[in-house]
Order: C-alpha cells, then sequence, then structure tokens
C-alpha cells in the first residue's frame, strides 16, 4: 500500500471508527498499539500518525506512554483527547485533571482556521469525553481552539505538525468532524487518496495471482457475505482455478440452496459444487438436545463432507477465507498493554490444518461495510451483501430441543415471514439480526371455536456492532403485530408468537 495513516491505539472505544473515517476519504489507515515496534512503524512509512484517545490519565501509574522518537519523523501527527494530553505530557507541557469534566456537547470556537480548521465556521459543536485537561503547552505550541470550559480544546506545533484535539473530531456528534479529518490528511498529510475500491480490487486479484500461480484454491462458501465476497473477488482473479464447495446440512433457510445456484452459477458463473447432505446430518441428530452437542456434530460433520468432497478435486493447495480486518486487529482492550482480539471462524476454523491448506484472506484488509461495496462492485446483489449473518449450525440452533424434518419445516416458514416483514417495514439494513426460535413447548389456544394445543415461536430481533454486545430492537407495534398474525395464521402447527427482549449480555443473540 502506498499511502498509509496510522492510528496509534491507546485504548479508545472510537479506534475503528477513526480509522473508518480515514478510509472514507479514500485513504487507508491502519490501526497498529501505542507500543507497536519503532522499526515496523517507521518501515511503513506513514503520511501522517492519529494519537487516539484511550481511558488512561497521563499520570497514573502504568498510563500508556508515546514513543517520542515519533516526534523526530518529521510526519506529521494529531493526537485525539488522551492522545494530545499524552503528546504534551511528552513534550514537557502540563496536563492536570480539571473540576469541570466535559462529557457530551460542548461549543467550540476556532482562534485560528489555517490548516486543520480551514473552511470550517468559527462556532461548532463538538463533541468532549474527558477528565483531564491541558493546562500549559510545550514549548513551540500555540492554540487552535476553545469552550467555554477549555482553554486548549485544539493546539497545533507547526514547525513541528504536530496537531492536538481534545474533542472527538471522529463521532457524528461532532460538526464538521469529518471535515476536521479530511483536513488533517489532505491539507496537514499531504495525502493524495489512493484508497479506492477499484484500487482494492486490481491490488487484490494481481496478488492473488501472483500467490495462487498455476494451484487450485479452494473455497467453503456458506452464501454469508464474506464468504460470498472472498468467492466473487477469487472468480474474478483465478476463475477456474477455484474450487467452491456449499454443504447443503438440511439446517438451511428456505430456498436457499436455489438462490445461491442462481446468484453464483448463473449470475457470477463461480465453480460452485452444492453438496446435499442434510440425510447426514440429520440422522446425526437424531434424539439430540443438547446445544454443545448438536454444534459439536454438525461442525464436525461439515469437515468431514468438505474434506470427502474436496479429496475430489485433485491436489489443492490454498484455501481462501474471509477473515475480515476487525477479526484481526491487535488493539489495546485496556491501557495495561496490548491484546490480539483474534476472533476464529466458527466453521472453517479447523480446515487449513486438518487439510495442510495454505491460506489466502484478502479480505483481512477491509472493515464489513468496506466488503459490502467491494461485493457490489463485484456483482452481488442486495439480497447476499446486505445479509444479517447466519450461524454455521444453522436453524440447528434456533430450534430448541430435538431437530426434526417438521421442526425445520415450521421455523423455516416462519423464519421466512419475519424476514419478509422486516424488510417490507424497511428495518432490514438497520437491525444486525432477526430471525424465528422454535421453543419446545406447546401452549393452549383458541382457533375458530376449536382449542388449539400447538407450538411456539419466539422472535430475536437485535442490534449490533460486531455481535459481541447486542440490544433488542424497539420493534414498531405493527410490525409485531404483522409478525404475530402471519406466523399464526400461515404457519401450521404454531398457534403462539412472542417476541424476545433481552440484551446480549446477559442473554446470546442465538438462543443455543
Ligand atoms: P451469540 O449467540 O454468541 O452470537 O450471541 C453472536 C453472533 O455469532 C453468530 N453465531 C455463529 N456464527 N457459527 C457462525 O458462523 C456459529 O456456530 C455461530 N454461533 C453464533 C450469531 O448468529 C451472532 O451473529
Amino acid at each position: 500500500m502506498k499511502e498509509v495513516v496510522v492510528v496509534l491505539d491507546f485504548g479508545s472505544q472510537y479506534n475503528q471508527l477513526i480509522a473508518r473515517r480515514i478510509r472514507e476519504k479514500k485513504v487507508y489507515s491502519r490501526i497498529l498499539p501505542f507500543n507497536v515496534d519503532f522499526k515496523t512503524l517507521r518501515q511503513l512509512a506513514p503520511k501522517g500518525i492519529i494519537l487516539s484517545g484511550g481511558p488512561a490519565s497521563v499520570y497514573q501509574k502504568g498510563a500508556p506512554r508515546i514513543d517520542k522518537r515519533i516526534f523526530k519523523l518529521g510526519i506529521p501527527i494529531l493526537g485525539i483527547c488522551y492522545g494530545m494530553q499524552a503528546m504534551v505530557y511528552a513534550l514537557g507541557g502540563r496536563v492536570s485533571p480539571t473540576q469541570k469534566r466535559e462529557y457530551g456537547s460542548a461549543t467550540l470556537f476556532i482562534d485560528d482556521a489555517k490548516d486543520l480548521f480551514l473552511g470550517i465556521p468559527q462556532k461548532i459543536t463538538c463533541w468532549m469525553s474527558h477528565q483531564d485537561i491541558v493546562e500549559r503547552l510545550p514549548e513551540g505550541f500555540e492554540r487552535l481552539a476553545h469552550t467555554d470550559d477549555t482553554l486548549f480544546a485544539s493546539i497545533v506545533d507547526r514547525k513541528k505538525k504536530l496537531f492536538g484535539v481534545q474533542f472527538h473530531p471522529e463521532v457524528a456528534h461532532t460538526q464538521y468532524g469529518s471535515d476536521i479529518i479530511e483536513n488533517f490528511l489532505y491539507k496537514v498529510c499531504e495525502c493524495i487518496g489512493l484508497w479506492t475500491m477499484e484500487s482494492f480490487i486490481e491490488d487484490a486479484t494481481k496478488k492473488i495471482r501472483q500467490t495462487v500461480r498455476k494451484g487450485k484454491v479452494l473455497c467453503a462458501l456458506s452464501g454469508g457475505v464474506d464468504s460470498s465476497v472472498t468467492a466473487a473477488l477469487f472468480n474474478k482473479a483465478i476463475g477456474r482455478k477455484l474450487f467452491c464447495i456449499f454443504v447443503d446440512n438440511g439446517l438451511l433457510r428456505k430456498n436457499e440452496t436455489n438462490i445461491l445456484r442462481y446468484i453464483f452459477v448463473k449470475k457470477q458463473g463461480i465453480n460452485l459444487k452444492i453438496v446435499n447432505a442434510s440425510k447426514r446430518f440429520l440422522s446425526h441428530l437424531k434424539g439430540v438436545t443438547d446445544p454443545e452437542e448438536k454444534r459439536k456434530i454438525i461442525g464436525n460433520e461439515f469437515i468431514k463432507v468438505f474434506e470427502e468432497e474436496s479429496k475430489n478435486l485433485g491436489k489443492i493447495k490454498f484455501l481462501a477465507q474471509g477473515t475480515l480486518y476487525p477479526d484481526i486487529i491487535e488493539s489495546t482492550s485496556s491501557f495495561g498493554g496490548p491484546s490480539s482480539t483474534i476472533k476464529t471462524h466458527h466453521n472453517v476454523g479447523g480446515l487449513p490444518k486438518r487439510m495442510k491448506l495454505r491460506l489466502i484472506e484478502p479480505l483481512r484488509d477491509l472493515f464489513k461495510d468496506e466488503v459490502r461495496v467491494l461485493g457490489k462492485k463485484l456483482g452481488l446483489p442486495d439480497s447476499i451483501v446486505l445479509r444479517h449473518p447466519f450461524p454455521g449450525p444453522g436453524l440447528g440452533v434456533r430450534i430448541i430441543g430435538e431437530i426434526t424434518t417438521e421442526n425445520i419445516r415450521i421455523l423455516r416458514e416462519a423464519d421466512e415471514i419475519v424476514i419478509e416483514e422486516i424488510k417490507k417495514a424497511g428495518l432490514y439494513k438497520s437491525i444486525w439480526q432477526s430471525f424465528a426460535v422454535l421453543l419446545p413447548i406447546k401452549s393452549v389456544g383458541v382457533m375458530g371455536d376449536e382449542r388449539t394445543y400447538e407450538k411456539v415461536i419466539a422472535i430475536r430481533a437485535v442490534e449490533s456492532v460486531d455481535g459481541m454486545t447486542a440490544d433488542w430492537v424497539k420493534m414498531p407495534y405493527e410490525v409485531l403485530n404483522r409478525l404475530s398474525n402471519r406466523i399464526i395464521n400461515e404457519v401450521k402447527g404454531v398457534n403462539r408468537v412472542v417476541y424476545d427482549i433481552c440484551s446480549k449480555p446477559p442473554s446470546t443473540i442465538e438462543w443455543e
């Protein structure tokens, strides 16, 4: 990558947001821990460095410190909140606790609009979240902006190209925040703006071709956003040398295999084998009710089927996998030190080792929203790139209790109604995940003049950023009403619908 701006992570919850804001401005960004090896940082030759915020106080024991050598690199630096305080502290200024903490909105008065604030109105609303304050500037610094309670809300040492803002330009509540970031990138760092999806596709396909050469690449297509975009990208790069396998475990949503066949085989022309292994899965799951046991059976069987199928394809050297940037970012979870958050993919995690395959992960530089844009550019429809996540064990973990063909039928029909109605109400895009769950109980009802004793469907809809934490969706009553009416009227065997109103934690998103 020719042009990169580095975000040094001091433990802020907004790191990824900063990185994304930079990329939205067509500049490639990378998040690195605050204590990244100095040589590594220098070799990257970033056009600029942003020091993120963080929960620490510079005077605290063990607070993350800046490697002072970065100030001598001649690279423009922007410190945000704690990042600015840490810079001031490192350069001999004074930071101290304030009596008047600022949380939330504040009015920012711009005193000097030459570069960072070029073109920004003199008075804007900014978003603050701090307990400490810069009290005395280091030598060479001057003020760029203030608020009623913060004398140094933004500062600069123009000679050294060191900037600081006490507020958070990356959050939506700061007016002109993204323009301020743009000014830093283009006016201060003199970026050109090389990061576009077209340039990514060009680089990625070239790299894939160089790595694969005459080899063959295997891809476990799940129909989810990440593996679908991965498959489309490899298809563009190497065409028939890509071999996709999709395992139908019998626990898929209604019409799933037909939809995938149409999109991937017919439209994209991808080399895809759809393996119908539902009988195998369902016979192994017979009588099993324990959630962990179900997961294990489904996971193991998946690997077996996948391995068997790939044997028919001859010698394969590579496995394409849709690992994303948030899966691999090394972040400082607290200021005690950097810790890597590495999520293993639930479904294909065991494959590369067991089958001695070399992993290729071309999406590992991208955020989810970028992957969606990439998918669109590669010709995938919205129905794929905007899809809600769907767990590997599929409906298996949404049928509480025993999995039978009758239970699968009921859940599939209810699930289809949930998705249909949520799309119709225009809510699908803003919801992280929505689905139906079949409960292992029956309840009494009355339909016409008859007593019924039938099954219960629970509806789950959550908002989330990464699936790690989630909140239940405050669904409009009319939508809930339609869901309940349609499910009870149209799905034979159900006479009651309930709505799940739990967040994660303490509950999880899936019921099993
Ligand atoms: P939980 O239920 O743990 O789910 O709150 C968090 C997110 O992960 C998805 N999920 C899975 N995805 N294989 C997957 O590919 C799995 O075994 C699996 N289990 C849960 C879940 O749908 C949610 O988006």
